[in-house]
C-alpha cells in the first residue's frame, strides 16, 4: 500500500506525474477531494449569502456595528446603575435614541418656554451654538440645570427633575453637538428685544 504520508524519495508512484519539473520537483495529477471542494463552493455560497444580507440590502447590523451600539447601551447601563454621570457618559446618552426622546419630553415641557423649543433661547440662552456661559461640556451644562443660576433667572432643576431626568434633558442637548467642538465661553446672554431677561417674581401669596 503506499502511504500518502511517505514523502522518502524511494516511496511507490502513485497515479498519473504532470509533465513540467520545477527544479527538480514533479507534481502528480490529482483530483481535489470532494470534502475540499464542498468546503470551497459552501464557503462561496456563505459569502455572497452574508454579503447580500449585512451589505448588500442591509437587513442585519454587521457585526461590527452591532458590537459597538451594544457596548455604547451597556456603558450607559451601568453608569447609570453605578450612579456615575460623567461627560463621556452624557455623550454616549446623546447618540441613544430612547435617551434623546425622553430628554426632549422634558426639554418641551419644562424648559422650552425660556430656551424655545428649537433651543435658539429666549429668556435662557441659545443651547445649540457654540457660545457657552458655564462651560461647552455635557457636565458643565448638568451641573447648571442641576444646582441653576438663581440670579439669572435659571431654576435649580435638581430637586425637581431628579438626575435621571437631568441626564436626558442634558442628552437632548448634546445631540445637537459633537464632542471637541470648538466652544466659546460669552459673559452673559442678551435676550431679543421685549424679553425680560428675568422672569417676574412669583406673585406674593
Ligand atoms: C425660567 C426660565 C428658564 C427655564 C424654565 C430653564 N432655563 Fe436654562 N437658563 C435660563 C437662564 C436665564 C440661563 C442663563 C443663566 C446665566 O446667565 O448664567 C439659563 C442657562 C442654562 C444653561 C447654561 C447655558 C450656558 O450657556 O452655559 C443650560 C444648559 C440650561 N439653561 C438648560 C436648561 C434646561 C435643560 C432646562 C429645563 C430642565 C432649563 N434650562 C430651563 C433660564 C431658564
Amino acid at each position: 500500500m503506499n502511504n500518502p504520508a511517505d514523502h522518502s524519495p524511494d516511496a511507490p508512484l502513485d497515479g498519473d506525474l504532470r509533465p513540467h519539473s520545477f527544479d527538480g520537483i514533479q507534481e502528480y495529477d490529482k483530483r481535489l477531494p470532494r470534502w475540499w471542494l464542498l468546503t470551497l463552493y459552501g464557503a462561496m455560497v456563505f459569502a455572497v449569502i452574508y454579503w447580500a444580507y449585512y451589505h448588500a440590502y442591509s437587513i442585519g447590523t454587521p457585526p461590527a456595528l452591532a458590537l459597538e451600539k451594544e457596548m455604547a447601551e451597556n456603558a450607559v447601563l451601568a453608569a447609570q446603575k453605578s450612579g456615575v454621570i460623567d461627560d463621556d457618559t452624557l455623550w454616549k446618552m446623546s447618540l441613544d435614541p430612547k435617551i434623546v426622546s425622553a430628554g426632549k419630553l422634558t426639554f418641551d415641557t419644562t424648559c422650552a418656554v425660556c430656551h424655545k423649543p428649537d433651543m435658539t433661547g429666549l429668556i435662557g440662552p441659545n443651547l445649540v451654538d457654540h457660545e457657552w456661559i458655564h462651560g461647552g461640556k455635557p457636565m458643565d451644562a448638568f451641573k447648571t440645570v442641576n444646582e441653576g443660576v438663581l440670579v439669572k433667572g435659571m431654576p435649580a432643576w435638581g430637586p425637581m427633575l431628579g438626575r435621571q431626568k437631568i441626564s436626558e434633558a442634558v442628552a437632548y442637548i448634546f445631540s445637537h453637538h459633537k464632542p471637541g467642538e470648538e466652544v466659546i465661553i460669552v459673559p452673559g446672554w442678551t435676550p431679543p428685544p421685549g424679553v425680560m431677561a428675568i422672569p417676574p417674581p412669583p406673585p406674593a401669596k
